[in-house]
């Protein structure tokens, strides 16, 4: 294991794995999300979790959405069966604002707190800018959960740059700091490097958490490979994750970089998608790919294992410079 995996989120006193995992797959069937993936058993999620947690992963990301509230719950209830200490682990959750005020960040809380079992989420981040209330109520409502210990440190999600700085800056008003900020960043996926985002957080301390690291699945190569496979997933799947033979011709030249380049690492495509997240810009992105089988949370977690040189690194952002 590279003795640089672990990273300060932030400001913060948390540090955390360079990779997470996210949790948005542990929907169990309920709500759009649920509709999207297989429903996973308990055993599966905790096999799941098990693994990651072998191969160094120490924090989990979910949300009050993810199958209303059952991903929470799934996760919660693996730690359990694997007996994990609380003080091990890092629970990142989030706040639904669409079409709700910022009141219900403190009165939603305590089912929060309840679905994942424990005191204190250590990571409460605002799922989106939708919220009928400004972004100064909703960081007012967060400082009162952080002063009545209920939530140790405060992200966004889903906000461009001048949102994130105005979080930042109400939050200093109580004495707080924005730790992280959830964007959608991958191969696939680089607006944050030229919206503004990017430079904004390197300038306040902000860590970035990459979602859709793998570009939803597409950067695995395995729908290039074998495209009858985009045919066995949920129609809404195939829709979230654009899985279609124009997004494949789009996205080809970047996942053969993936291969030739695995190849040479001796590691998979997927692998070396999550090392260029987060690493091509110094320690300021962090990435949380999903999983749905043990093998692809193992393969995930070992992405954290090597570091790719600066020349594979130049030469990735030169082949994927139109996205
Ligand atoms: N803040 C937000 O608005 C937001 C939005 C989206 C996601 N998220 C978070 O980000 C996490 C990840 O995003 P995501 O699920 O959209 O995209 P992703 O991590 O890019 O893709 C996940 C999918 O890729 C496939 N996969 C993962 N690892 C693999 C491997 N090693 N080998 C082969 N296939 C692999 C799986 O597809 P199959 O299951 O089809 O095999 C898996 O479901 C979510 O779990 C969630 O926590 C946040």
């Amino acid at each position: 294991m590279k003795p640089n995996y672990l990273r300060r989120l932030g400001s913060s006193d948390l540090m955390v794995s360079a990779v997470g995992l996210g949790c948005l797959q542990f929907s169990r069937g309920r709500g759009i999300s649920g509709a999207m993936w297989p429903s996973l058993s308990r055993k599966e999620i905790s096999a799941i979790v098990e693994t990651s947690l072998k191969g160094g992963i120490n924090w989990f990301d979910t949300a009050e959405l993810y199958g209303r509230g059952e991903s929470e719950r799934a996760l919660s209830s693996s730690l359990e069966d694997l007996n994990i200490p609380r003080k091990d682990i890092i629970l990142a959750t989030k706040w639904w604002p669409v079409l709700r005020t910022s009141r219900s960040i403190t009165s939603s809380i305590d089912k929060r707190l309840s679905a994942l079992n424990t005191r204190t989420i250590d990571l409460y981040q605002i799922h989106n800018s939708f919220s009928f209330s400004s972004i100064s109520s909703q960081m007012k409502e967060m400082a009162k959960l952080v002063d009545q210990g209920k939530v140790r440190y405060v992200g966004v999600s889903n906000f461009s740059a001048n949102a994130m700085r105005k979080a930042h800056k109400e939050l200093l008003k109580y004495g707080l700091k924005l730790v992280s900020s959830q964007v959608n960043y991958s191969l696939l996926k680089r607006q944050i490097e030229r919206n503004g985002i990017l430079d904004t957080a390197k300038e306040l301390g902000i860590s970035l958490i990459a979602y859709s690291p793998l570009g939803r699945g597409l950067l695995t190569g395995k729908f290039h490979d074998n495209p009858d496979l985009i045919n066995k997933r949920h129609i809404l799947r195939r829709y979230y994750a654009s899985l279609n033979k124009g997004e494949l011709k789009k996205s080809s030249q970047v996942v053969q970089a993936l291969k030739s380049i695995a190849k040479k690492y001796q590691v998979t495509p997927s692998q070396i998608a999550l090392n260029w997240v987060v690493n091509a810009n110094g320690n300021t992105i962090l990435a949380i790919p999903g999983a749905t089988k043990v093998g692809q949370a193992r393969d995930n977690a070992d992405s954290m294992k090597f570091e790719l040189s600066e020349d594979d690194i130049c030469y990735l952002n030169e082949v994927s410079s139109s996205f």
